[in-house]
């Protein structure tokens, strides 16, 4: 072992990961990142950090709901490993119950006794074959949902029916979860379900993609329905309105559909229309191309963090379009579907339709995405990945008794210590490198992340997307202050394309990476191709 190495992975005391002592970075080149812990900025908000499930493919069915007489371990027909995992990780919220199908469903459906519920037809049902999950049977419905909340110790979020409903769908949908026991007869219905207390739900997204499945509508068209949504919505709760705002990853950004929509709102006269939430969707889009979850090259790697971090743009060009029609942001975004999306090819099985093989890349697209919504803590209320478990950009993987976590889980328990702590300014010194994509070249920050504080802690967040070279990196704190420890967290693989499977559960997790302290700055070796977190505590 050189002296470098045994300098730079010295394992450091990380309660509950292995040591990271596998890997032989290479240390090309220095870097610094200067942070200011006495000039933090706005808090980051701890739903960035959030989920979305929808009843397309294996995502409820067999995924989150396994059903009361289960074999396999579960609390009141819960997934019980999902629902431990989703607590381990603080998940802050659980949009449901879509997504398409969401302007599809009709909540009544899915209230009252099981075996008595309809069964009705699936939005995704057409990509379906025949059988499982195919047809929806209503056994997961909102008092289903509203308990795995309450389990996990997440908001609900619920998106309401535009496309297929109505405003009078709507304020049932509140009335019945909101109206505190004994009010209206919806409330009392409630009651005879099994919930007496009201849910409180505060979440509601008027639609979904009101752009395409959600109603094919025009931004101008959608701001007539949204005014007609809200305006008599029964207020037990203060509600936050979540709009459908724009296909991000289409070429323009759609840029036209935020246009539409907020200059169709500025035709009401003398009335103000609260828009809490502008829900930005984005998927990194891969398939229109050849590329899928699993086999991929060097220029496939970085085509996809490339493509990823288009979402920043995305973010600034769209804040820019409101803060002319709203200089005040009033308005904040809720990214509420977010994820890669490749080419099918590597589903669980043909009935989990949209799941697809997670790896290592995923998970630093994961790390680098988050580092972008925490810089923009001041635009975004609210994120949600596409979608939780047996979907696309997944953090678990399920069928029948197996289960797996996938590397993007541990993007989000490295992430943690983010949610709610304040964003603190964090300059990279570190040259941009230049990378293949699919189609000839494009620049790529070598090294990007995000920081924040709470209390005495300083948490930094780096991707290093290289699959070259290990980074050596000094994090220097301004303003003089001084550090008493330092411990790092990693998240890497020899393998790029390394996953975690049924077999091999544990495949990629995280380690303990060794750091060194000196005054004011602490030194680590960020290997290649990987994500680390460091926690320094200040003196
Ligand atoms: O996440 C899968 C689908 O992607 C959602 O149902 C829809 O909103 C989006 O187009």
């Amino acid at each position: 072992m050189t002296a470098d190495r045994r300098r730079f992975l010295q394992t450091a005391a990380v309660a509950g990961v292995a040591s990271f002592a596998g890997l032989r970075p290479l240390l090309a080149a220095d870097a610094e990142i200067e942070v200011d812990p006495s000039a933090p900025g706005p808090r980051i908000s701890p739903h960035i950090y959030g989920h979305f499930i929808e009843h397309l493919g294996g995502v409820i069915y067999d995924g989150i709901w396994v059903g009361r007489d289960s074999k396999i371990p579960n609390v009141g027909g819960l997934r019980q490993h999902f629902v431990d995992d989703l607590k381990r990780i603080g998940a802050p919220n659980l949009r449901w119950p879509g997504g398409c199908f969401a302007d599809g469903y009709h909540w009544r459906d899915g209230i009252g006794t099981p075996a008595r519920r309809p069964r009705t037809y699936n939005y995704w049902e057409h990509r379906m074959p025949p059988g499982r999950h195919a047809t929806e049977s209503n056994a997961f419905g909102i008092h289903e949902f509203m308990s795995l909340c309450r389990l996990v110790g997440a908001e609900p979020y619920l998106a309401a029916n535009v496309g297929s409903g109505g405003p009078q769908e709507f304020h049932d949908w509140v009335s019945y979860c909101n109206a505190p026991p004994g009010t209206l007869s919806l409330a009392d219905e409630r009651a005879a379900n099994g919930d007496k207390e009201p849910f409180n739900v505060k979440y509601w997204g008027v639609g979904n993609e009101s752009w395409g499945c959600g109603g094919n509508m025009t931004g101008g068209e959608y701001a007539t329905e949204y005014r007609k949504y809200i305006s008599q919505v029964p207020t037990y709760v203060r509600p936050f309105f979540v709009a459908t705002g724009p296909r991000g990853h289409s070429a323009d950004g759609d840029v036209g559909w935020t246009e539409g929509f907020f200059a169709g709102l500025q035709n009401v006269r003398g009335l103000g229309v609260r828009v809490d939430g502008f829900a930005l969707h984005y998927y990194t889009d891969f398939r229109q191309t050849a590329e899928d979850g699993a086999r991929f090259d060097e220029k496939g790697w970085y085509a996809v963090l490339h493509k990823g971090i288009r979402i920043e743009k995305i973010i600034d060009d769209h804040w820019a379009i409101m803060a002319r029609y709203d200089p005040e942001h009033h308005t904040r975004f809720v990214i509420d579907e977010w994820g890669n999306w490749y080419r099918g090819g590597t589903e669980l099985g043909p009935d989990y339709i949209l799941s697809q093989t997670i790896t290592l890349r995923d998970a630093l697209h994961a790390a680098m995405t988050f580092d972008i919504f925490n810089r923009h803590a001041d635009k975004i209320e609210m994120a949600n990945v596409a979608q939780t478990i047996n979907c696309l950009h997944s953090l678990f993987a399920a069928t029948g008794d197996r289960y797996t976590r996938t590397p993007a889980y541990y993007t989000f328990e490295m992430y943690r210590p983010h949610m709610g702590a304040r964003l603190v300014p964090a300059r990279i010194r570190f040259p941009e490198m230049t990378v293949p994509l699919l189609e000839g070249s494009a620049r790529l920050p070598g090294l990007s992340g995000s920081a924040s504080v709470r209390e005495r802690v300083l948490t930094i967040t780096v991707t290093n997307p290289s699959l070259q070279d290990g980074v050596v990196t000094r994090i220097r704190l301004s303003g003089g202050a001084l550090l008493r420890e330092a411990r790092a967290t990693v998240l890497t693989h020899p393998d790029m394309h390394a996953t975690n499977t049924f077999e091999k559960p544990n495949e990629v997790a995280l380690a303990a990476l060794a750091t060194q302290v000196s005054g004011d700055t602490a030194t680590v070796t960020i290997p290649k191709q990987s994500v680390v977190a460091v926690s320094l505590q200040i003196a």
